[in-house]
């Protein structure tokens, strides 16, 4: 069995930390740096590899920090650089690895690139770094092609002197104009500035969508990038997975492999087919890309099985490990999106007058889809909160909405502030322990105390000691390193051997057999008195 520190990040469980609802240290209600340096014991307790970080650059948070006005400091909000330098030593010093967030297809409006874009003429050299056009129609008033923003209404935005600029996000994130070499320099610089500071790898934001087609041709659809796919037949998208994107890729992989240790590129590529986004993580490309095929798959064996399969195949093809993730910060929490019957994915969010979720199932369903993501071969991504179980918040008052796409779709999408709210540590502190203070940037729903780790630690059953459970005999049985055999069931069973265990997972009714002289080391909830394992339930045995 290769040892967890070759190519650490072909097996790593890795944790994803969203700084602004993590912990907060100085009770303003934001979470922050010294917050989560404070609180990464729990982290190393919990027994994953590495942390990826979302944004905690200065920006003025239109998005959420996905709007980046300065690459290479800290937002107040969140600290400073030597809060920065503090945290990567803890983290080191407690053995975990740390991934940095990189949002190179925009900037924020308020770069110093974009304001001095702005204060420029049309054909500057400042314009030249963004995506600027001279409209259509008799004086220009019509935005330059019919793109639309993927929060929501045109992706064009006019200027005072009538120019236009591309923004496939918010307006207030410009895109960047990869075709101009001063920008390749630039996030070059950046790489190595986080390198210096000793960051273990980067996932880059929105990879498939630096490079434009160069004719920006006409596209009608709508932008989706969170799991929606443009209606059958419809012609490729010009703006997204484009051939140029690779070279980017190349040349950076081509520098992180100058620094000392593993250090690694994953990619935010929202691409399907599995075999084109094994493009991206082909062996001189990134290492590892999310896959999302796999998150938005239906509770249902039959396409579950498929997708493991396929995007196992993709990937082996171009010898790069295949992940798993259940949720993130842009997505409905899985012990969520479970508790519905059908399963499926509400991208566009949850709110007050919605159908709300089965609570009850969703978590059962999400304990099991959590033991079955952690014993596939590969790496793994967590979401904080998830090994609490803690379910989306589907009931944030419409008034407190700070996702953009609220306001962009015109109040036809709730967006995704109900899985970014913060998170409980302690049932009967204020803020539930998120900070000193009762203060928290969206509100907790009161349930939130039933969920606090500190009702759960220690607690046999409980969703924490399950995945403190299943990372630990993850380790033991090196799972993720081992190969996976499939083994024949009735339709509604997956079975699988790997390493030294069995692993089963029972999506119908009735309860499954296990084989004679299976010996349950980890089940997601407790078997029949016959031994059987019920709906809804994933078992690891020894056989
Ligand atoms: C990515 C991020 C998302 C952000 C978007 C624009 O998809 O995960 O949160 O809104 O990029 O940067």
């Amino acid at each position: 069995m290769p040892s967890r520190t070759d190519h650490w990040w072909r097996s790593a469980v890795i944790y994803q930390i969203y700084p602004r609802s993590f912990a907060d240290g100085n009770g303003d209600g934001m979470g922050d740096l010294p917050g989560i340096t404070a609180r990464l014991p729990h982290l190393r307790d919990l027994g994953v590899d590495a942390v990826w970080l979302s944004p905690f650059y200065p920006s003025p948070q239109h998005d959420a920090g996905y709007d980046v006005a300065d690459y290479r400091a800290v937002d107040p909000l969140f600290g400073d650089l030597g809060d920065a330098d503090k945290m990567i030593a803890e983290a080191h010093a407690l053995a975990l690895k740390v991934i940095v967030d990189l949002v190179p297809n925009h900037t924020s409006h308020e770069h110093a690139w974009f304001r001095a874009a702005l204060a420029a003429e049309p054909g500057s050299a400042e314009r030249e770094r963004y995506i600027f056009r001279d409209g259509r129609g008799p004086d220009g008033g019509e935005p330059p092609n019919g793109w639309q923003s993927v929060f929501g209404g045109s992706a064009w935005e006019r200027v005072a002197d009538g120019q236009w600029y591309l923004h496939l996000f918010d307006v207030s994130q410009p895109d960047l104009n990869w075709g101009c070499p001063a920008v390749r320099a630039e996030f070059v610089a950046i790489l190595r500035f986080w390198l210096d500071r000793g960051v273990d790898g980067f996932r880059i934001d929105v990879a498939h969508g630096l490079i434009k087609e160069e004719t920006l041709a006409d596209w009608e659809y709508a932008g989706e990038i969170l799991g929606g796919l443009p209606p059958e037949g419809a012609p490729p998208p010009p703006m997204w997975d484009q051939d140029g994107v690779h070279e980017v890729y190349q040349q950076w992989r081509a520098i992180l492999d100058e620094y000392e240790g593993e250090r690694i590129l994953v990619a935010e590529a929202w691409v399907q087919p599995a075999d084109r986004l094994a493009r991206y993580v082909r062996p001189d490309e990134m290492h590892q890309a999310f896959n999302f095929e796999y998150l938005t798959a239906p509770w249902s064996a039959d396409p579950l099985r498929k997708v493991i399969d396929s995007t196992m195949a993709a990937n082996g093809a171009v010898g790069a490990p295949t992940t798993w993730v259940l949720s993130n910060h842009d997505v409905v929490r899985h012990a969520t999106r479970l508790g519905y019957p059908d399963s499926e994915n509400r991208r566009h969010g949850i709110g007050i007058g919605d159908p709300q979720p089965d609570v009850g199932l969703g978590l059962r369903r999400a304990r099991a889809a959590t033991l079955l993501m952690l014993a596939l071969p590969g790496s793994a991504y967590l979401y904080q909160g998830e090994e609490l179980g803690l379910p989306e918040a589907t009931e944030i008052p419409d008034e407190y909405r700070q996702d953009p796409a609220w306001e962009r779709s015109g109040h036809t999408e709730r967006g995704r502030d109900g899985c970014r709210v913060p998170i409980p540590w302690e049932a009967d502190a204020p803020s539930y322990g998120f900070g000193p203070s009762d203060a928290s940037w969206l509100p907790q729903p009161a349930v939130w105390s039933e969920y606090a780790l500190d009702r759960q630690r220690d607690v046999a059953g409980s969703t924490y000691e399950l995945y403190r459970s299943a990372l630990r005999l993850r380790a033991r049985h090196g799972l993720g390193t081992a190969a996976l055999t499939w083994l024949d069931t009735p339709a509604d069973v997956l079975a699988f051997r790997t390493g030294d265990l069995l692993v089963l997972t029972n999506l119908g009714d009735p309860a499954a057999e296990l084989p004679l002289h299976a010996r349950v080391v980890l089940a997601s909830e407790p078997l029949t008195e016959d031994g059987r394992v019920p709906q809804d339930v994933t078992i690891w045995a020894r056989v």
